[in-house]
């Protein structure tokens, strides 16, 4: 036989044994979703490939997946994310089931911890037990006391919003020194550092791959750089002008009487600069494309403004903030919408029977609950994807006093009867709120004041969502129009 031929042969044979392991693998998926399912777990989400599963519908859109999924199987389902079984609990029930579940039974760190330690460093977060990391929290929150956050003054603008969230979280969280450094070498790292985010490294976060190889470097040079900061503020003779969040960790004592080792102070404070970053930077971005399309209500913030301050519009306060309702309605609006992150995750640890259901969740599932689907959702936000800040100006929210708890930083409230949770709840609650919203309203606040923002001629609305990331964020191009007020 000549060579070309038997290369063909063999060509062949390889093709003949890969589809017959595919079509094997596939009409065994199928006997086994058909035959084999267990009455006392969640119905499986129909799929034809094993390991793949549900991966690609959910990646695309995961808001579109849930709901068609909910149509089909009400709130409770499992689906195959590469591989892994993962089951969702929707509405305010799974909310309160997942986001406020017993630390013995389901647990954050082991579904978060891969790909994020390499990011924010060891000895903090997700790599502790969960009773430091509250503590940590509770050293955080602190921090971002009112009188940590009115350092807020004015801001200079710059061009991206990226730019302008991490200038002004930057400024107000970070400390001066790290400000200073905003504009050079510190943009490049956290450029770097933020490739630990990648969806792939949810699989693979430890692959010796090129943006892997650059996260790490990065991390070792801005722990550094922080680890300089602290240094140097130890052996200087006086304290800081202004009181800082690295101030407020290096004055903070565990609970076992140790204070918070240098090391770990820069890896929180890495992690804040992380964790705030995607969320706050992609809102601010679907706020002005929304103000682009509704050019309205971007006047209406302006008389907010005029009404509220004066004509001659005063450089903004801390305290003005209060004073302008609508800008803080805006932002709540979007963040109902637009928030960022779509799914929350915690690993089984125990057998876990779903209250008023025959259904006990296995620990080779993870839990997911998306309180998105809920802030979606018309039962509770009729029109809920028109975009109106004003729904909530008569909205009077539930707030019950029963249904607060402390986890060891402070009361949160559990969650249990709000749709409304783009910041989460229970014992992983973001403690970056309060911070986020004036951050956000200032950034409004000064944009508003300068110009007026359109949509590009050949746009209506605004963009789609792009899901390939794991925090989402508005697709790509994601243009305004803009002209000056006063020119
Ligand atoms: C618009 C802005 C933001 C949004 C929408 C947001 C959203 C969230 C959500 C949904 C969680 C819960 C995660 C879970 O339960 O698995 C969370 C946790 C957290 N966020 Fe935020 N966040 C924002 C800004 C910030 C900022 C500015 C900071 C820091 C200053 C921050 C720091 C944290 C921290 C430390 C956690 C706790 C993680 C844990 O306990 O497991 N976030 N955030």
């Amino acid at each position: 036989m000549e060579l070309s031929q038997l290369v063909v042969t063999q060509i062949w044979h390889i093709t003949c044994y890969v589809s017959a392991i595919v079509f094997v693998s596939v009409a065994a998926n199928l006997i086994y979703q058909t035959f084999f399912y267990s009455r006392n777990e969640p119905p499986v989400v129909f799929h034809w490939f094993p390991f793949i599963g549900s991966t690609v519908r959910y990646g695309i859109d995961p808001y579109k997946f849930f709901f068609e999924c909910r149509e089909k199987h009400g709130d409770i389902f499992t689906f195959i994310l590469l591989g892994k079984k993962i089951t969702v609990y929707l509405g305010t029930d799974g909310n309160e089931f997942i986001l406020n579940g017993k630390l013995k039974d389901v647990n954050a760190e082991e579904v978060y911890g891969k790909f994020t330690t390499p990011v924010f460093g060891s000895d903090v977060v997700y790599d502790c037990p969960n009773s430091k990391l509250m503590e940590q929290k509770k050293f955080v929150k602190f921090g971002l006391s009112q009188e940590a956050l009115e350092v807020l003054r004015t801001v200079d603008l710059a061009a991206a919003m990226a730019e302008i969230t991490i200038f002004t979280a930057g400024r107000t969280l970070q400390g001066d020194e790290v400000r200073g450094k905003l504009t050079s070498e510190f943009a490049d790292l956290y450029h770097d550092l933020d490739l630990g985010f990648q969806p792939i490294n949810f699989m693979l976060p430890w692959a010796p791959l090129p943006h892997n190889r650059k996260r790490d470097k990065a991390h070792a040079r801005m722990r550094e750089i922080y680890l300089d900061i602290i240094r140097q503020r130890r052996n200087a003779a006086t304290a800081p002008a202004t009181k800082d969040m690295i101030s407020n960790l290096m004055q903070c004592v565990y609970k076992d009487g140790k204070p918070i080792p240098d090391k770990e102070i820069a890896h929180m404070m890495i992690t804040l600069l992380m964790a705030g970053q995607h969320s706050s930077s992609a809102i601010s971005c679907w706020i002005m494309l929304r103000l682009a399309s509704q050019p309205e209500v971007t006047e209406a913030l302006y008389k907010e403004q005029v009404d509220a301050l004066g004509a001659d519009l005063p450089p903004l306060q801390y305290k003005d903030i209060s004073k302008l309702t609508l800008h803080a309605t805006v932002v709540k609006e979007t963040l109902r919408i637009h928030s960022s992150i779509h799914t929350l995750m915690r690993k089984v640890k125990n057998p876990l029977p779903i209250p008023g259901t025959q259904f006990v969740i296995p620990t080779s599932h993870t839990l997911l609950a998306s309180p998105g689907v809920t802030a979606r959702d018309e039962t509770y936000f009729p029109n809920a994807m028109v975009w109106d800040p004003y729904r909530w100006v008569d909205r009077v929210e539930v707030e019950d006093s029963s249904d607060t708890v402390d986890y060891g930083y402070g009361a949160v409230s559990k969650g249990t009867k709000s749709p409304y949770l783009p910041f989460g709840a229970g014992r992983h609650r973001c403690i970056g709120e309060k911070f986020a919203y004036l951050n956000l309203q200032v950034i409004v606040a000064t944009l508003v004041r300068e110009f007026r923002f359109y949509n590009p001629e050949d746009r209506k609305g605004v963009p789609e969502t792009d899901y390939a990331s794991l925090f989402s964020r508005p697709m790509q191009p994601a243009t305004v129009r803009w002209e000056r007020r006063n020119a």
